[in-house]
């Protein structure tokens, strides 16, 4: 029977995983679940925001279904003990280098979206963010420039290794897809970048059936609300992908609707899911957080960990219905509480 690690976390996180498990428990899967703190959640547990039975429990479980993390009590402790090195050090750990995120218009939440509603109905796409390296995983610190100033510094870096597995990753995906891969770089500024776009020419020779296209991403991030329809898939790197997901999720409707799946395999052995969205303390604890992209990260795990593509479908169709239908969470301008979303969902399975 496969294993779920439920890792809810800080702020909103639990709220929004006890209704994804609840949708999971009405699938009727064998399936066995095993909780641990993390994050600020796991500070307070064990003195660790990533405590060793916690990453033991990831690294034994077919899968991990994660909350979020970051607690506004903890952003002064050292950086190595803040609550946001969990989900760096549990994707470090677990090699997960491939984040897919995808993002696509629900139909009825145009509304919702940022952008005009025919401009936002033609949003589908995935971004293919790399995610153990770049900026994030670089050395980093602080000294002191000849004048006597404190300078802070972070060092990207990629190397050929590294951009081709995750570049890869993009190439099957578009090829399972439109058959577009947009390649997202500053290759006219950063040698990291003209090194990225080096190896993904490289690698697009062996995809044919693939049409590869490179954008900076400063256009990138314009493109992205002026016509989001032409994108198909977008691999880019860790810093990068991670500014562009939040874009994305607001072209959507909201970051509230966006899940994750991190891979270290196209097959997904052991992936972790996770909704883009962080903790949100601010509304933590009032029954307001929108569980529907934890819901439809449950749903990726179905699909890239569980082999369950059906039920993958199942849920994703269930959201879609309740959205249809009307159901409104604060963040798509309704009223209706986590658990009712999650009810909603429930009666559309
Ligand atoms: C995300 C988050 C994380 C990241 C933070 C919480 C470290 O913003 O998953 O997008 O920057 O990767
Ligand atoms: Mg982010």
């Amino acid at each position: 029977m496969p294993l779920i690690a439920l890792l809810p976390g800080d702020g909103i996180g639990p709220e929004v995983v006890t209704q994804a498990r609840r949708v999971l428990d009405a699938l009727g899967l064998d399936l066995s679940y095993q909780e641990a703190p993390v994050g600020g959640a796991g500070y307070e547990a064990a003195g660790h925001p990533l405590p060793p039975a916690t990453l033991d429990l990831a690294m034994r479980a077919d899968a991990i279904l994660f909350g979020a993390v970051g607690d506004p009590r903890f952003d002064n402790l050292d950086r190595a003990l803040r609550p946001e090195q969990a989900i760096l050090g549990l994707r470090k750990a677990m090699g997960t280098f491939a984040n897919l995120r995808p993002a696509k218009g629900f139909p009825g939440l145009e509304d919702a979206s940022a952008l005009r509603p025919e401009v936002a109905r033609a949003l589908d796409l995935v971004i293919v963010r790399e995610l153990t390296g770049d900026v994030y995983f670089g050395e980093k610190g602080r000294r002191e420039t000849a004048d006597g100033l404190r300078q802070g510094y972070d060092v990207m870096a990629y190397d050929e290794g590294e951009v081709r597995r995750i570049a890869t990753v993009g190439f099957e995906m578009a090829k399972r897809r439109q058959g577009k891969l947009c390649s997202v770089d500053k290759a006219n500024v950063l040698e990291t970048s003209q090194l990225w776009r080096d190896v993904v020419n490289e690698l697009a020779g062996d995809y044919p059936e693939v049409t590869l296209t490179h954008m900076y991403v400063d256009n990138a991030a314009m493109q992205l609300v002026r016509a989001p329809g032409q994108f198909d898939v977008i691999v880019t790197g860790n810093l990068f992908g991670d500014i562009l997901s939040d874009q994305a999720s607001m072209c959507a409707g909201s970051i509230g609707m966006l899940a994750s799946a991190s891979l270290r395999e196209w097959a997904g052995a052991n992936g972790l899911y996770e909704p883009i969205h962080g903790s949100a303390p601010d509304i933590a604890g009032q029954g307001k957080a929108n569980p529907c992209a934890a819901i439809l990260s449950a749903a990726m795990m179905l699909r890239h960990s569980l082999g369950q593509e059906d039920a993958a479908l199942r849920v994703e169709a269930a959201v879609a219905k309740a959205i249809a239908g009307g159901a409104r969470t604060a963040d798509l301008g309704g009223s209706l509480s986590t658990t009712a979303i999650a009810d909603a969902v429930l009666a559309g399975l």
